[in-house]
């Protein structure tokens, strides 16, 4: 931009007299400014200039969600915790991808049809798990479905044994799950959800978030693009402005 603003700048030194003072005056002004940077970097939208998504399930039908290539990411630092007792919503599918040492697993769902649930119970509900019962405690991708996520974290919280670790994870950036209708209700930055949980945990717990995305992660994840459609660099590179997920571990202290 600033090579065009020269040679503009030179071509107006070579204009007669008035017309150059004219051309300069135009050219100082912001709008004329803003004009021209739109005229000299254009924006070329492609393929993605369209107000559907690419694909309206996240990018399932395409290969990976990238949402869900971080997921993997982030597990795969977790691994070491899912271990002993675990609990999980929904379906075993991280703990049976990166769990080791598991002794049991107990599933929880709010969604009485789910036959794997062996806990049926709303989240929100204190008391509604039992207490210092679990080594780990798995919340993937459901934070934001539940009607008081500060009321759900402490339930989790008092599941926990002492020495339990509790992984959660969210969206901070995401279409909204039309299938779940007024129950995508929540995104978080990742303060707030190291708030949340600080909030939610107490002082004693050791509270760490981590995020992933960046703005082309973030603008392939709203349209549905799979995480195979992005080159390693471009899905690896983090930042934070433009985080699609923030995902944390917070862990209780040994007696
Ligand atoms: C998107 S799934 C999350 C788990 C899944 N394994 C995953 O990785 O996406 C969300 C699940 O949370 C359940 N759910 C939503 N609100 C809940 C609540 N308040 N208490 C318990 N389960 C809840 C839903 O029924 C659904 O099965």
């Amino acid at each position: 931009m600033a090579a065009v603003r020269q040679r503009v700048k030179r071509f107006t030194r070579t204009l007669p007299g008035p017309v150059k003072t004219l051309a300069r005056r135009a050219l100082s002004r912001p709008l004329a400014s803003r004009r021209l940077k739109r005229l000299v970097r254009p924006v070329r939208w492609g393929t993605l200039r369209r107000l559907e998504p690419v694909s309206a399930r996240w990018g399932f039908d395409r290969g990976t969600p990238v949402d869900r290539f971080y997921l993997d990411r982030f597990f795969s630092f977790a691994a070491p915790v899912i271990r002993g007792r675990v609990l999980e919503v929904r379906d075993p599918a991280y703990t049976s991808r990166f769990g080791h040492d598991v002794t049991s697993v107990e599933l929880v769902d709010i969604d009485p049809r789910n036959d794997e649930a062996t806990i049926v119970a709303d989240l929100g509900d204190a008391g509604s798990l039992p207490l210092e019962s679990f080594d780990c405690a798995i919340l993937p991708q459901t934070l934001q479905f539940v009607d008081d996520p500060r009321a759900t974290l402490a339930n989790l919280w008092q599941s926990l044994v002492p020495g339990g670790a509790l992984i959660v994870t969210v969206p901070c950036l995401s279409r909204v799950d039309s299938d779940a209708g007024e129950a995508d209700r929540w995104r978080w930055l990742p303060s707030g959800l190291g708030q949340l949980l600080a909030q939610a945990c107490g002082p004693a717990a050791h509270v760490d978030v981590v995020t992933f995305g960046n703005l082309l992660a973030a603008t392939a994840f709203l349209h549905g693009v799979a995480a195979e459609e992005l080159r390693r660099t471009e899905l690896e590179t983090v930042d934070s402005s433009h985080a699609i997920l923030a995902c944390a571990m917070a862990t209780k202290p040994s007696r």
